[in-house]
């Protein structure tokens, strides 16, 4: 059977996708006082646009498997801002993880901090895939930026390589 189609990315690909992700934030002028990104994947994307956009990170832990691996139905904390969920009354936040699949986890940390009442959540991920979405962006969400938009395709992370180099050379698109 034919290996499912996948897509390679460089870090060199990925701080460019992070650039344009952080122009289409500065130009529609939402200015967040923080981001909040989604571990695990969502770390390094938050860490190249701390680079242009100069804002502090705090992170979440999301799984869908319990201690034991087993998958659960939905997404569960594993690690949670508690200290911080006190400071995001009133704030301006930008919710950042590295791929819009399902959406399941998107909208799970979303109503989880919509709770503490922020003045604004906008999200921004790298990658988003044009499909059939499980979870939903919840209305109060004004903004939604997507450094690129690709087809239903599993996608390879630099970040994931056993081997950096044969990333490397898969990614020469
Ligand atoms: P979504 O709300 O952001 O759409 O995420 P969803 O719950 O659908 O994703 C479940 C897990 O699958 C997430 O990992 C997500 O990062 C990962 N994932 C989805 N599509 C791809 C892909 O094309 N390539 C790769 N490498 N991962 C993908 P997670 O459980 O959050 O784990 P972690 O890797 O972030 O630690
Ligand atoms: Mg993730």
């Amino acid at each position: 059977m034919a290996e499912p189609a996948k897509l390679y990315f460089s870090y060199n690909d990925i701080h460019k996708t992070v650039k344009t992700l952080a122009s289409k934030i500065k130009k529609s002028g939402y200015d967040p006082q923080f981001m909040v990104a989604i571990g695990t994947g969502g770390f390094i994307p938050a860490r190249i646009l701390k680079t242009f956009l100069d804002k502090p990170i705090y992170t979440v832990g999301i799984s869908y498997y319990d201690h034991e691996n087993k998958p659960k139905d939905s997404p569960q904390k594993i690690q949670w801002i508690d200290e911080v969920e006190k400071k995001l009354q009133g704030k301006k936040i930008l919710l950042v993880d590295e791929v819009d699949d399902s959406r399941a986890t998107l909208e799970y940390c979303l109503r989880e901090l919509l709770k503490h009442e922020p003045a604004e959540i906008a999200v921004a991920v790298l990658h988003n895939k044009r499909k059939e979405k499980h979870g939903n962006i919840p209305k109060d969400i004004d903004h939604y930026f997507a450094g690129k938009e690709l087809e239903d395709i599993w996608v390879c992370y630099p970040w994931d390589a056993d081997d950096i180099e044969f990333q490397d050379r898969m990614t020469e698109h």
